[in-house]
């Protein structure tokens, strides 16, 4: 149950909130100045529109006002060709220093994360993010095994055995993205997510790869789970290697046309 507050005093009957709220829980009473819908209550999804978007900071929901929020900077806006750079030269990065990945900017990075959007803002995604080297060594042994015995890509268990690591890249950090599999669209918001958290990484200096034999083995393996202390509802919906990359992509290779359908 949503508490959502209008302060009539501060209101300037932009008739905005009426526009903005996703369920149009703000009603017109006539002269723009809103009314809260019958169960507004119960059906705001508290994705904070109403209050991100009030000129005036008339809103507040759960008792959150606008004052408490951060603010947009515009100094801070990035360039249209710095988006397009950041986003068209990422790549899969494979090949990592062995420098560890600091928590504190791992955690930056998953903070940001938290702004991704998620099926009626759900906010489904948790991490298990795994940066001990004896730990990434087991998880890879054991995923090498599941692989093995699945017979999925034999290749990547021998050469596992051969002291080659091609499911994790010697990365020195997993972060692993898990939802309860009851959420609406775990495996859209987990992927979401990662590919958010992939183009923040590669903004701080990070190389980052997706690791797709992650959420299979940790389906069907207890000791995968295990490692990666996952709540019995959840699966793991995607994940991705992080680490300082070992080599600079300063060329970016061409990709297919874009197939556009105008209609
Ligand atoms: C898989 C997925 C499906 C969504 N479908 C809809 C939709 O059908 N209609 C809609 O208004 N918003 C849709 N959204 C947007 C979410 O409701 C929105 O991301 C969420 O409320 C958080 O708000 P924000 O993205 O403004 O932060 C969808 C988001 C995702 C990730
Ligand atoms: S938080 Fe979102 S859903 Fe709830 S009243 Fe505000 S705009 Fe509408």
């Amino acid at each position: 149950m949503s508490r959502i507050e209008i302060d009539y005093a501060k209101c300037v009957k932009d008739r905005i909130c009426i526009r903005a709220c996703p369920y149009r829980l703000f009603l017109d009473s006539g002269d723009g100045s809103p009314i809260l819908h019958e169960n507004a209550g119960e059906l705001c999804i508290e994705c904070g529109h109403c209050l991100a978007v009030c000129p005036v900071g008339a809103i507040s929901l759960n008792g959150v006002a606008q004052e408490s929020l951060k603010e947009r900077v515009p100094s801070l806006e990035p360039s249209p060709e710095s988006v397009e750079q950041l986003f068209t030269f990422r790549r899969a990065i494979r090949a990592y220093k062995t420098k560890p990945v600091e928590r504190e900017l791992l955690a930056r990075l998953v903070e940001i994360t938290r702004y991704a959007p998620t099926a009626v803002n759900g906010q489904s995604v948790h991490w298990t993010i795994v940066d001990s080297k004896d730990e990434l060594r087991r998880l890879t042994g054991l995923v090498a095994a599941f692989m093995r015995e699945n017979n999925i890509m034999p290749m990547v268990a021998e050469a596992w055995d051969n002291g080659v690591d091609l499911l994790l890249r010697d990365a020195p950090t997993l972060a692993v993205a898990h939802a309860a599999t009851t959420a609406l669209t775990p495996q859209i918001d987990c992927a979401v997510a990662v590919a958010t958290l992939e183009l923040a990484a590669a903004a701080n200096g990070l190389g980052a790869c997706w690791a797709g034999s992650i959420a299979g083995a940790a389906q069907a393996s207890a000791a995968v789970r295990e490692l990666l202390q996952l709540p019995e509802d959840h699966n793991v919906y995607a994940s991705l290697m992080l680490g300082y990359p070992k080599f600079q992509y300063n060329w970016r290779p061409e990709r297919i046309p874009a197939r556009i359908t105008w209609v």
